[in-house]
């Protein structure tokens, strides 16, 4: 638990952290958030979620309520004032607070929060022994390219894997096509080795993870395909892995009840978490972009 969380100007403690009754946030979902990842003290990929924060926000037709350099401090204020170097960092953003009306308010000053959460990357036990996943429907609005906070369907996914005694779910879409975890991209590795994800599309966040995964293909020479997958077709890869700011690179052993090559994580899986934790050790400071390739 934080002891200091940041809401609308103010580190306040978490005990007494507080939002409006009519935030639209509350009322609407009327909002956007991100989640970067502190390990060992490195941001992971802050410029590139903090491109895509922007992006949620002008697909919303909301601006950045600071600036980003503004932004980048409170972040590193929070981790100070919590005594962090290991976190969860979470962001939301919303349209403020104002009486309820479904239009668009004027005048209102957007809610901004952020909350810095331990988070032990190094003894994650999901990365360690991988995961087991369902699919289920995807019963998402239209826009899954904006991490927007109406996270209702997630968060019914989630706890229908949790309550069939697995550890996730992977969403399906109308034409039987998988789309991505409820908090994560899905991967899954063929039998000749080719990474496949699903390409991007309005149909899915473009996680920024993903993105630095892209990159570790390109630099290590391994091929990564954008395409369409089935169930039944991750129930016979080698090897299903996702990806999301938190999780890093989570190896998925079992989906639907089917073992996913020996029902143990996977060598590429173990290589590429690897190869991750380097890049983020290799930022320091980098500034490398995220675009919605959309
Ligand atoms: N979720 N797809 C969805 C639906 C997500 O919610 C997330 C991340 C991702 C992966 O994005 P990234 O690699 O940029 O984290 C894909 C965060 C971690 C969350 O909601 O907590």
């Amino acid at each position: 638990m934080p002891r200091v969380v940041y809401v609308n100007g103010q580190y306040v403690p978490y005990t007494q952290a507080h939002i409006h009754v009519e935030d639209r946030g509350f009322q609407f979902a009327d909002g956007v958030y991100e989640v970067i990842g502190c390990v060992h003290g490195h941001m992971a990929d802050e410029t590139g979620h903090l491109d895509r924060l922007e992006r949620s926000l002008s697909e919303l037709q909301m601006d950045m309520p600071v600036s980003r350099e503004t932004l980048r401090f409170l972040m590193r204020e929070c981790l100070r004032r919590n005594g962090l170097a290991n976190a969860g960092i979470y962001i939301q953003i919303t349209r403020g607070q104002a009486k309820r009306d479904f239009k668009f308010p004027a005048g209102t000053s957007q809610s901004l929060v952020i909350i810095v959460s331990p988070f032990d990357f190094d003894g994650n036990l999901g990365v360690a022994n991988g995961v087991r996943v369902k699919t289920l429907e995807d019963i998402r609005w239209k826009r899954r390219d904006v991490k927007s906070v109406a996270l209702l369907p997630q968060v019914l996914a989630k706890q229908d894997a949790i309550d069939s005694g697995v550890d996730d779910a992977w969403m399906v879409d109308g034409d039987g096509y998988v789309t991505e975890g409820s908090a994560s991209n899905a991967w899954i590795i063929t039998k000749d080795g080719t990474l496949v994800t699903r390409p991007v599309s309005y149909d899915i966040l473009r996680g920024v993870t993903r993105t630095a995964i892209e990159k570790i293909c390109r630099e290590n020479d391994l091929q990564l395909e954008e395409r369409l997958f089935t169930p039944k077709e991750a129930y016979e890869a080698n090897e299903a892995f996702t990806s999301s700011a938190t999780a890093l690179i989570t190896p998925v052993i079992e989906i639907d009840g089917h073992k996913i090559g020996d029902g143990k994580p996977g060598k590429m899986a173990h290589r590429l978490y690897e190869e991750y934790r380097a890049y983020v050790d290799g930022l320091r400071g980098k500034q490398v972009h995220w675009e919605s390739g959309l």
